[in-house]
C-alpha cells in the first residue's frame, strides 16, 4: 500500500519536504504570498525592514507591524537582533520573543560573528545562541558564509542556519573581476561550472608557461597558487555549493539544525537548493514568481483555451 503524503509533514524517507520562506519585510508580500498557499515562514533581516518602512514613507509602528506580520504567516519568522556583544544579543533576543510569541512564531536571528574585526566579540554569536538554545529560544544563525561558521552554529544549537548562497556568488564573481551591475546583475543565474571550466583553463594555461624543474617548484610559485584561488572561495565554488557542504556535514553527524538556503537571485537556485537538500530556502517575491513561470506554460494554456469547443464550454455553464 502507497504511503498518503496528504497533511503529513514528513515524505517517504522520514524527512521533512523542503519548506519555502519568504525573504521580505514587506506586509503586501507577505499576504499576497500566503494567500498563494505556498509559505512556509518568513525571514527579515534589518535591510528588509528599512525597505518596509521606506516603502511606507517611514509611517509604521513597528511593535504592530511585526505582530501583523506574525498573524499572517503560517510558521516562524526571523527577527534580527542588533546589538553586537552576546550580552545585549540575549537580552535582545527575549525581548523579541517574549513580545511576540503570543502573534506567531518568532524565531531569533543571531549574527554567527558579530565583530567589526575586532577578536574581543567574534565568539559573541555563538556564546549568545548557545544561551538562546539552552533556554529553549529558537534561533537563525545568521550571515554565514563558510561551511566552518555553519559547523560552529550546529554545535552551538541553533535551530536554522542560514548560509548567504548569493553574497558567494558575488563574492567568487566579483574575485574575477566582475562587477554587479556591469558585468553581472544581482538576479543573473551564476554558472560555477562555466566558471570552473574556465579557471582550470587558466590554471593549465599558466602551468604550461612554466619553465620548472621540479613539481614543488611549481606547486609553491605565487601565479599558479593565487591561479587556484579563482572561481571559488577557500574551496567554494558557489553559493549552491556552499549548501551543499553543509547539508553533507549536517547529515553526515545528524546535526538537527535546519539548513535555510539565503540570499537567493533567482529560480534556478531555489532548484539547485533542492537537489543539495537544503532543508528551506528563503527567496524574495519576484524569485517565487519566477518560480511558476514557463514560457511553453504560457503558451500551453492559450492553445487550450482557443481550442475549447462550444460543447465543451457548455459543460462549465459557459
Ligand atoms: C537571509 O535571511 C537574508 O535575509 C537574505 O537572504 C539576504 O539576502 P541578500 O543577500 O539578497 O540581501
Amino acid at each position: 500500500m502507497g504511503i498518503i503524503l496528504k497533511n503529513m509533514p514528513f515524505n517517504h524517507l522520514g524527512r521533512e519536504a523542503m519548506k519555502i520562506f519568504l525573504d521580505t519585510a514587506d506586509l503586501d508580500e507577505i499576504k499576497l504570498a500566503c494567500s498563494w498557499g505556498v509559505i512556509d515562514g518568513v525571514t527579515t533581516n534589518p535591510s528588509l525592514i528599512k525597505k518596509a518602512v521606506m516603502k511606507r514613507g517611514g509611517k509604521v509602528t513597528m511593535e504592530e507591524y511585526i505582530k501583523e506580520i506574525l498573524r499572517i504567516t503560517p510558521g516562524p519568522v526571523s527577527l534580527e537582533v542588533i546589538g553586537l556583544t552576546a550580552e545585549k544579543m540575549v537580552e535582545q533576543a527575549k525581548m523579541l520573543y517574549r513580545k511576540f510569541s503570543p502573534y506567531g512564531q518568532p524565531v531569533i536571528k543571531i549574527p554567527i560573528n558579530p565583530s567589526f574585526g575586532d577578536e574581543n566579540n567574534m565568539f559573541d554569536g555563538l556564546k549568545a545562541i548557545r544561551q538562546l538554545s539552552r533556554d529553549g529560544i529558537p534561533v537563525n544563525a545568521t550571515l554565514i558564509m563558510s561551511p566552518e561558521q555553519a559547523i560552529l552554529a550546529a554545535k552551538a544549537g541553533a535551530t536554522y542556519a542560514s548560509p548567504f548562497a548569493g553574497r558567494i556568488d558575488d563574492y567568487i564573481r566579483e574575485q574575477l573581476g566582475m562587477k554587479r551591475g556591469v558585468h553581472f546583475q544581482k538576479s543573473d543565474y551564476f554558472d560555477f561550472s562555466l566558471i570552473g571550466k574556465l579557471a582550470e583553463n587558466n590554471l593549465s594555461r599558466i602551468i604550461s608557461s612554466k619553465n620548472a624543474d621540479s613539481l614543488s617548484e611549481l606547486y609553491t610559485d605565487e601565479e599558479i597558487v593565487s591561479a587556484t584561488r579563482l572561481g571559488n572561495d577557500n574551496g567554494i565554488r558557489s553559493g549552491v555549493d556552499l549548501v551543499r557542504s553543509i547539508v553533507k556535514i549536517f547529515r553526515n553527524y545528524g546535526y538537527k539544525t535546519q539548513v535555510i538556503a539565503s540570499s537567493i537571485r533567482n529560480a534556478r537556485q531555489v532548484r539547485e537548493m533542492a537537489e543539495v537538500g537544503a532543508d528551506i530556502v528563503t527567496m524574495p517575491l519576484y524569485v517565487l514568481k519566477q518560480m511558476i513561470q514557463h514560457y511553453k506554460t504560457l503558451e500551453g494554456i492559450k492553445a487550450f483555451t482557443a481550442d475549447i469547443v462550444p460543447s465543451y464550454a457548455e459543460l462549465f455553464g459557459e
